[in-house]
């Protein structure tokens, strides 16, 4: 059968894999990844018969910062932190890249900036100042009470009084990384040129980070309140995100690169806004190509709500618009120890993974997960991130699933020559690539032939998602259809989420594109090219299976 790959937009079909360049490999023994780091490990991604095989790879942001929110503060969109590099090393990394089919999306910060942009130090400076409406600037209710009740992402009031005028500026996150004032015209103009000046340096798409909360009422009412444990989510955020303008920043954001039909916009939206973070696909085709929906990524290893979950996410996508699906990313504890708390991490995480790459969507791959690599065990002194810091001990944090990449068994793995920015992972001398590079039973080769199977299958890759309704509870199961004229590719998936063997019936009242197939793949990889029958089967302990139907 033809591939379908080349029939669709390439992000539909790739597979993106996330970097946080501070933990990825570093190159001059200061500790700290850096991008000629990031170019010399590029075999690793893809390139030769042993790499992994991403298409993408989602740097996460390498601006200028004073790295209070480690990059997500940004100094000057149109550079690189001194700490990973220099243009020129961009530039190579991207030819790099590109000569190897791996496509590149920048992080982009467009909420806020950091407090020490230059745009922010002039806006500070005067009421008068030609940028004072660059950001939100807006009075007390009195000597020392800030404009509403409005909750900062990170703790404590959003608004923080500058001494220097007397007024307060609003930040949704840390008090150094003010807002922007989407409402003016001049501060879209600017973040537009951004996107302007990356596309020419031949970068591929965008991941848009805090996308739902570009816009704000300017009336600044007071959110309601509710009752919850942190004190963020004790108010409904009704006024200080999820408002029109955000909508209407991003159909502009859209048809400014109409131009570029190839570049892609990856949005991150936070899952309580009304319409879900769905809403933020617009009509499929004005607003954003991909949106991140973590209530998968949050939800307990449990087969009733992966159920529901997925068949919600999946449905919610309009026509136009493509899902992501993601388990891991920076400001999470990595999937292998969130779901496997109860049970087998490592059986668990394998189970994931045949999931990842077999719901409808683009997998995005977090660095390290395919090895396996647990979150840091990390103390006191170790933190870096403000946020890990001011919740520690009672939340984890988010320190300890951004520790460096392990890539052998040599002194810090492989990472620096230095002392690491963070400490190594506990388990780095298993868990690493050289390792796991040759074990057929590794997670890292589990990845590689899941993305092997899902490039080779239209199925896995554009079929539609069809739920199979059949017990027993603890399994999942589904089917991706893919029909071309004629000619139908049909898979099917099973997901034990049970450390007990299941025995598997399908009724023959459940519509099926085929009752018996061939196991193409396991994660208990023995049972492969074993026949497979509707009618009656077993599935081991946390086991997960493709099965080609005929
Ligand atoms: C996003 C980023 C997170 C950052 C926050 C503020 O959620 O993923 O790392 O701290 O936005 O920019």
């Amino acid at each position: 059968m033809f591939l379908i790959h080349s029939e669709l937009p390439w992000w539909q079909s790739a597979v993106i894999y996330q970097i946080y360049p501070w933990s990825f490999q570093d190159s001059n023994g200061d500790g700290i990844g850096d991008l000629p780091g990031i170019t010399s490990r590029l075999d690793y991604l893809k390139g030769t018969p042993d790499s992994l095989g991403i298409d993408a790879i989602w740097l996460s942001p390498i601006y200028p910062s004073p790295m209070h929110d480690f990059g997500y503060d940004v100094m000057d969109y149109c550079d690189i932190d001194p700490r990973f590099g220099t243009l020129a090393d961009f530039d190579r990394l991207t030819s790099e890249a590109h000569r190897r089919g791996i496509r590149i999306v920048m992080d982009l910060v467009l909420n806020h900036t950091s407090d020490q942009h230059p745009w922010f130090l002039e806006s500070r400076s005067s009421r008068t100042s030609a940028k004072r409406d660059w950001y939100y600037w807006a009075d007390g209710k009195s000597a020392h009470r800030p404009p509403n009740n409005w909750a900062a992402r990170f703790g404590g009031s959003a608004w923080t009084q500058d001494r220097q005028t007397g007024q307060y500026y609003l930040h949704s996150f840390l008090r150094e990384q003010p807002d922007l004032n989407w409402t003016n015209p001049a501060v879209r103009d600017a973040l537009f040129g951004v996107v302007r000046f990356w596309l020419e340096r031949g970068v591929d798409g965008f991941r848009l980070d805090a996308i739902n909360w570009l816009g704000k009422d300017t009336n600044w009412p007071n959110n309601p309140r509710r009752l919850a444990w942190r004190s963020y989510y004790r108010q409904v955020h009704r006024y200080d995100r999820d408002q029109p303008q955000a909508h209407e920043a991003l159909r502009a954001l859209r048809a400014f690169v109409k131009d570029r039909p190839e570049t892609v916009f990856v949005g991150e939206a936070s899952s309580d806004t009304p319409g879900g973070p769905a809403a933020f696909y617009g009509t499929g085709s004005d607003e954003l190509h991909e949106v991140f929906d973590f209530r998968l990524l949050r939800s307990p290893w449990q087969p009733d709500a992966f159920r529901r979950l997925i068949l919600e996410s999946d449905r919610a996508v309009p026509l136009g618009g493509w899902p992501p699906v993601v388990f891991s990313n920076h400001d999470q504890s990595r999937h292998i120890d969130r779901y496997g708390k109860g049970g087998d991490p490592v059986r668990r995480a394998r189970a994931a993974a045949l999931l990842l790459f077999t719901l409808r969507g683009t997998p995005f791959v977090y660095y390290g997960e395919e090895l396996g690599l647990r979150d840091g065990t990390l103390g006191r002194s170790d933190l870096r991130d403000p946020y890990t810091i001011r919740y520690w001990p009672w939340k984890k944090g988010r320190d300890p699933a951004r520790t460096p990449m392990p890539w052998d068994a040599e002194l810090q793995a492989g990472f620096t020559t230095g002392k690491p920015w963070l400490p190594l992972s506990r388990d780095w001398r298993e868990t690493n690539v050289a390792h796991e590079q040759w074990d057929a039973g590794s997670m890292l080769s589990l990845y590689k032939r899941l993305i092997r199977l899902k490039k080779e299958s239209n199925a896995l890759t554009a079929g539609t998602y069809q739920p199979v309704d059949a017990g027993p509870k603890e399994c999942v199961l589904y089917q991706r259809i893919f029909q071309a004229g004629s000619r139908t590719e049909a898979m099917l998936i099973a997901v034990n989420f049970s450390s007990q063997v299941q025995t598997v019936s399908i009724p023959t009242t459940v519509p099926m594109h085929g009752r018996v197939g061939t196991v193409t793949l396991s994660t208990d990889a023995k049972r492969e090219t074993e026949r497979w029958n509707a009618e009656r089967f077993q599935m081991g302990p946390d086991e997960g299976i493709v099965v080609r139907l005929e």
